[in-house]
């Protein structure tokens, strides 16, 4: 990209922070970004949470925005930051309100993904005072309990045993909105970027741990990433049903989709996220470093590409 060209992107707030139980990720994604775009001559500025966004974007200070604020309630990952930015004409990076919201809500996304046919695990919505038992029977132990729209892996915990269903249910429970018991997969990890109208290099996640909870997310230096995580067909097939799914919810720029593969070889989609991590940890710049494309050009990539570039408004 040449000095005109990103001369002609403006002031770009990079929108991090937020209230969202992903805080602290998002704060650590920003300020990554930020740095990076720097870097690349980009005049960009951070800014805290979408109150202050709007303050900045009053103030006249503000031509597009990149957002890295994860999550949902006070996050920007939710539909509701896209539909203000929507409204007052302010291009903003990844996914649209329809994809955004979609995508932020295990449940819905299953339901999209299911009504195509596209393989995701069997599961029961949950609600306070249902019969968590007979779900769990109803779908066969060992589950995962989730909360629906929370990232990070807060909220869940893999049942094993039934004496062990409320407590997860209590926990998942504790979070805003929905909660749903999904059949536990057994077998590899995966997750697949995705960078415009294409995914990028599969990488497969070994915790060292049990899983990829926050721990291994976030703290561990011991979890490994294998990447490409497949190859020949399988690695093919893998990145194409990512892509499917992510185009199915209505989500567009970029991304990740989550996935189990298990024993079989077969392909199980968990959740897609439309504004992931952009932590030394995260995914999707490790993905695009196998392309051979750099963290500083993958942020100037992604910041040339908004909604309304890509919807002509
Ligand atoms: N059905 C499942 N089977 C096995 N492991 C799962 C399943 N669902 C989630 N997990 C584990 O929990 C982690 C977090 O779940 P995920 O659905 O990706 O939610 P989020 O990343 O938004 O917290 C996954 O990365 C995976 O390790
Ligand atoms: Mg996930």
């Amino acid at each position: 990209m040449n000095a005109d060209t990103i001369r002609r992107l403006g002031r770009v707030a990079v929108l991090m922070g937020g209230t969202s139980s992903e805080r602290a990720v998002s704060l650590d994604s920003g300020s990554n970004v930020l740095d990076a775009l720097r870097t690349k001559g980009v005049d960009a500025l951070a800014v805290d949470g979408i109150p202050a966004l709007i303050d900045a974007i009053r103030a006249g200070s503000v031509d597009r925005v990149f957002n890295v604020l994860h999550g949902s309630h006070g996050g920007g990952e939710d539909g509701v930051l896209q539909g203000l930015l929507s409204a007052l004409g302010v291009p903003c990076t990844g996914s649209n309100v329809l994809g955004s919201a979609l995508s932020m809500d295990k449940i819905r996304s299953k339901q999209v993904w299911q009504a195509l046919g596209l393989p995701t695990p069997a599961y029961r919505r949950i609600a306070i005072g249902d019969d968590v038992v007979a779900a769990a029977r109803d779908l066969g132990l060992p589950v995962i309990v989730k909360p629906a729209c929370e990232g990070s892996s807060v909220g869940i915990t893999r049942v094993f045993e039934e004496g062990d269903l409320q407590a997860a249910i209590e926990l998942a429970a504790s979070y805003p909105g929905e909660l749903l018991m999904e059949q536990l997969v057994v077998g590899d990890e995966y997750t697949v970027g995705i960078l415009g109208r294409d995914a990028l290099p599969s990488i497969r996640i070994v915790p060292a741990g049990a899983y990829y909870d926050y721990h291994a997310k976030y703290v561990a230096e011991d979890t490994q990433y294998l990447c490409p995580g497949l190859d020949g067909e399988a690695e093919a097939a893998m990145r194409a049903l990512a892509l499917q799914a992510f185009e199915a919810l209505g989500c567009s720029g970029w991304g990740r989709v989550d996935l189990m593969r298990d024993r079989h070889g077969a392909n199980w989609l968990l959740e897609a996220n439309t504004a992931p991590g952009m932590t030394s940890h995260s995914l999707v710049p490790k993905a695009a470093r196998a392309t051979g494309l750099d963290f500083a050009s993958l942020c100037l990539r992604i910041v040339a590409d908004t909604v309304a570039d890509r919807e002509g408004a």
